[in-house]
């Protein structure tokens, strides 16, 4: 049996009457049957509960089939897409991959770069640069097809490669993930023949990584999707317990409530930074899912012990609308100690013998003691330590808690209707077709 993932909110009891929080599990709990007996709004998007459980074996096999073809002879692969579309991977990617991967060339497989989840004309230039000077190959992903950003890096990119590879060539580097049946990127990929994954109907962009969004590019990157969904897996049996021992609902139950007492802030804490872009798409997953109708906790995130330097003082003593959660991982995958000096001019030879990972539990337990003294309740979730199977289980277990914590909240988990208003600005703007009275109306707008 695998040392698993646990939440300990032990830290933030102190903050909440008993009462609080067995009202809160009980609501925790309630909020899980509704959501498992498929009863709560949005219900027509919980195809992400079953994807661990129910991607079968030729889904896999395709998607690896499209890594070993590109392990040879393809030096980077472009991930193109945004929002839901992007984060998944990008966290996933992060967490396994070598800091400093760009520079060695340890593994056989494609290094992985991103476009799409940007407008930046710089960023832009500069890979289409990179993608001059390297063998490259494309994943286009987008569940609409219409989405602005990845379209216009995706056209960019789709002209470079037939330049410079010819039309037939470019469609073997080419792989698009999207909606079964609707939306222009279907259309375009069924028309240069390009080999397309589904991201499923009842499955939102944000609940999407672990479908093909997530799982091929973790996959082209020579990671082991089969342990990631086997994390998933266990984590899915685990966190459909209908008891305070499950994971999610204590973690729904606890966060909502420190909300309802007054706690209108969740700061997502990690003391590794191969896990900042899990705070990112953490903050995703539980800004879209929860922030509607004047409600919800605002997510945001901080990188320890780096930020302890920049935002270390507000978490202290600023206002007291905040409670952190750290994500704390036990074992780190390397080792390395320090030294003794004999000279010891830097005054550091207390530390002589010690690990770097004990001096970095120890700043994590003394800031742990420091907030908490300081009016900030704080959890953690703890994780054995990072690999495909305890990301899996993250990816899931965070997933879950997002739909438990948004029916206690009484929204619609499954929705972002606040995220239209933008684009519909920025068509008019840009001069759409059908969009002319709302660009008048904006020009005649100042801000
Ligand atoms: O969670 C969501 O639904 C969004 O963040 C989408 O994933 C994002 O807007 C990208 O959409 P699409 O995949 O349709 O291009």
């Amino acid at each position: 049996m695998k040392h698993k993932l646990e939440v300990d909110y032990n830290a933030a009891r102190g903050f909440l009457a008993d009462r609080e929080v067995n009202d809160a599990f009980a609501k925790s709990i309630k909020a899980l049957e509704v959501l498992e007996g498929r009863e709560g709004r949005g219900n027509e998007f919980l195809g992400w509960l079953d994807l661990p459980s129910e991607t079968d074996e030729t889904l896999l096999s395709r998607i690896e089939g499209v890594a070993r073809r590109w392990q040879n002879g393809i030096d980077v692969v472009v991930i193109i897409g945004i929002g839901g579309s992007y984060l998944g991977s990008k966290a996933a990617l992060d967490a396994l991959t070598h800091h400093f991967d760009l520079y060695l060339e340890k593994s056989s497989s494609p290094k992985i770069v991103f476009a799409g989840q940007n407008l930046s004309e710089d960023y832009l230039s500069e890979l289409m640069e990179l993608l001059s000077a390297k063998s490259a190959a494309a994943v286009v992903i987008s569940k609409s097809g219409t989405t602005t950003e990845p379209a216009v890096a995706f056209r960019i990119i789709k002209q470079h490669f037939e330049e410079k590879y010819g039309k037939e060539e470019s469609a073997r580097r080419i792989v698009a993930v999207t909606d079964e049946s609707r939306g222009a990127l279907r259309k375009l990929s069924e028309m240069e023949g390009y080999e397309t994954f589904i991201i499923p109907d009842n499955v939102g962009g944000r609940f999407s990584v672990l479908t093909p969004v997530g799982l091929i590019p973790v996959a082209v990157a020579g990671y082991d999707i089969r342990a990631m969904l086997e994390g998933a897996r266990d984590m899915q049996k685990r966190s459909s317990e209908h008891s305070e021992n499950n994971p999610a609902v204590a973690y729904a139950a606890i966060r909502n409530a420190l909300y309802s007492s007054g706690k209108k802030i969740e700061i997502i804490v990690n003391y590794n930074p191969k896990l900042q872009y899990v705070a990112e798409w953490w903050k995703q997953l539980y800004g879209e899912s929860e922030g509607k109708e004047n409600k919800g906790i605002f997510p945001a995130s901080v990188n320890f012990t780096s930020d302890l330097h920049s935002m270390g003082q507000y978490i202290q003593e600023g206002e007291r609308h905040i409670f952190e959660t750290v994500i704390s991982v036990e074992k780190p995958n390397r080792s390395l100690s320090i030294a003794n000096d004999p000279k010891n001019l830097d005054g550091l030879n207390f530390l002589s013998g010690k690990s770097i990972d004990e001096c970095n539990k120890m700043a994590e337990l003394g800031t742990r003691i420091a907030h908490v003294d300081g009016g900030v309740p704080n959890m953690r979730i703890i994780l054995p330590e990072i690999n495909e199977y305890n990301i899996g289980s993250l990816f899931y277990f965070f997933e879950k808690a997002c739909g438990i914590s948004a029916y206690m909240l009484d929204v619609n988990p499954f929705d972002q209707p606040g995220v239209e208003d933008y684009k519909v600005n920025m068509f008019a703007l840009l001069g759409k077709p059908g969009f002319e009275e709302k660009a008048k109306e904006l020009r005649a707008r100042s801000l």
